[in-house]
């Protein structure tokens, strides 16, 4: 078995529903339920070019020298800094928010994008803090999250990434006055829209100068992405310990999101082993600049910066490009027959669609059998348990061919899967009659 599919089956337990328990409660006695096809693989994530990383720290160290030296909350080199990010994500196509909230007397904004398309009942989202401490410009605390998470959001653009789930980025205000932003937003999700967010990763400081690498053990699947990915580098690991909760995945945890993330280290010393193990100094602090005037473009090491970009990418792309819901193939049928009175009143057949988790896929197969002698006749609507319809064939006065035996395709993805489904049938033209045979939806 590869370890991706292992990491797979790790996976399952923080998505809502397994393909194959899908597929056995969809096998109600009214449906047939078909064999669940395989599992798609996942996408293989791109490695992420540093150089870009580090264009987007010399713009933010630009920022703070431009704005008495610091991007802190309250101060001008703040709000520059959220400008140039969401300039950038605009221009890539993402769908982005800004949200205001008031701490210590100044306004602060958090920073929200989303990417266009995906399960909306289940979200990746992956963040940074945005703002430095007043004391220096902040580049590795955490001008480095901020840009790898950036630059991470810009390659899913640049690569036109079509994700299972959703994917949303945030860069948080106010964190070094103690999680302000992140607190704000996550208190200010409704509960329902919490709920939907499968994972919240966090990158706070991903270039220390002086580098070790941490990955959060707060949940074991999203660690063990992680760990993957640096296996694959030959790159040993560590459990992050250093004042752990500091950062903005505290808030989330908290609410019950599952969280994991990545950190290079700040004031804590390396020691003799982890020097052995990942090069650099014993001795000194993993960041010597933590939150100081120097934690400037210099205080960056390119290595560190560069790795953990591209586990940033392969997380992002790991989490929301498998198949975790709905396993395709399961069928929904109706076999009673249905009398299609002539010329008369709209008759239903219904379906009842369960233990498929979230929505209704993009391209929903309607099979459709009716017997008739003229189907120019007839006009057929899907209706969602909602009650929205969606036309599937209109009538017409030429279409003088029989039976109606096709499968047709409805975009239904905004519709929650499961509840009751029918198919609308009216015969809108005199003499010719027929009845619905039977009908099914393949999900
Ligand atoms: N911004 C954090 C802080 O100033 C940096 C930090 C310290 C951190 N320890 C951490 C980030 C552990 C993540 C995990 O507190
Ligand atoms: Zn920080
Ligand atoms: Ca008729």
């Amino acid at each position: 078995m590869s370890t991706r599919l292992t990491l797979r089956h790790a996976l399952t337990a923080i998505g809502a529903v397994t393909a194959l328990s899908a597929a056995l409660i969809g096998a109600s006695p009214a449906a047939t339920a078909a064999a669940p096809a395989a599992p798609a693989p996942t996408v293989a994530a791109p490695d992420i070019p540093v150089a870009n990383v580090k264009a987007h720290l010399t713009q933010l160290q630009s920022i703070a020298t431009a704005n008495s030296g610091n991007r802190a909350h309250g101060r001008p080199g703040y709000k520059a800094s959220l400008d140039y990010v969401k300039g950038k994500l605009d221009a890539a196509g993402y769908t982005t928010t800004i949200q205001q909230f008031t701490s210590s007397g100044a306004t602060g904004w958090n920073l929200i994008a989303d990417w266009p398309g995906g399960d909306a009942n289940h979200v990746v989202m992956s963040g940074a803090h945005l703002d430095s401490v007043t004391a220096g410009p902040g580049i590795n605390d955490d001008g480095s999250g901020t840009a790898g998470t950036l630059e991470v959001a810009l390659a899913v653009s640049r690569a036109g990434l079509q994700p299972t789930k959703h994917l949303r980025f945030g860069w948080f205000g106010a964190e070094e006055l103690g999680m302000i932003g992140s607190k704000y937003y996550v208190n200010n999700l409704p509960a329902a829209e919490r709920s939907k967010i499968d994972a919240y990763l966090n990158f706070d400081m991903i270039g220390s100068p002086n580098p070790g690498y941490f990955v959060y053990d707060d949940n074991g699947p999203l660690e063990t992405v992680f760990k993957d990915f640096f296996a694959t580098r030959g790159i040993p690991t560590e459990i992050e310990t250093e004042g752990d909760g500091r950062s903005d995945h505290a808030p989330f945890k908290s609410a019950g999101v599952p969280v994991g993330g990545l950190f290079s280290g700040a004031d804590y010393t390396k020691t003799a082993a982890q020097a052995q193990k990942w090069g650099g100094t014993s001795g000194q602090a993993f960041d010597a600049c933590y939150h100081r005037s120097c934690d400037t473009s210099a205080n960056l090491n390119d290595s560190a910066l560069d790795n953990n970009s591209d586990a940033i990418a392969y997380a992002v792309w790991n989490l929301s490009t498998g198949t975790t819901t709905p396993p395709t193939g399961t069928v929904f049928e109706n076999t009673t027959d249905v009398a299609i009175p002539d010329a008369g009143a709209a008759v239903t057949s219904s379906v009842t669609v369960s233990g498929i988790a979230g929505n209704a896929p993009s391209a929903l197969q309607v099979g459709v059998d009716i017997v008739h002698t003229y189907r120019g006749d007839l006009v057929i609507d899907l209706v969602a348990p909602d009650g929205s319809t969606y036309r599937l064939k209109n009538s017409s006065g030429s279409d003088s061919a029989g039976n109606v035996v096709t499968t047709y395709t409805a975009n239904a993805s905004s519709e929650v899967a499961n509840g009751v489904w029918k198919l609308k049938v009216q015969d809108v033209a005199r003499v010719d009659t027929g009845y619905i045979n039977s009908w099914k939806l393949t999900f």
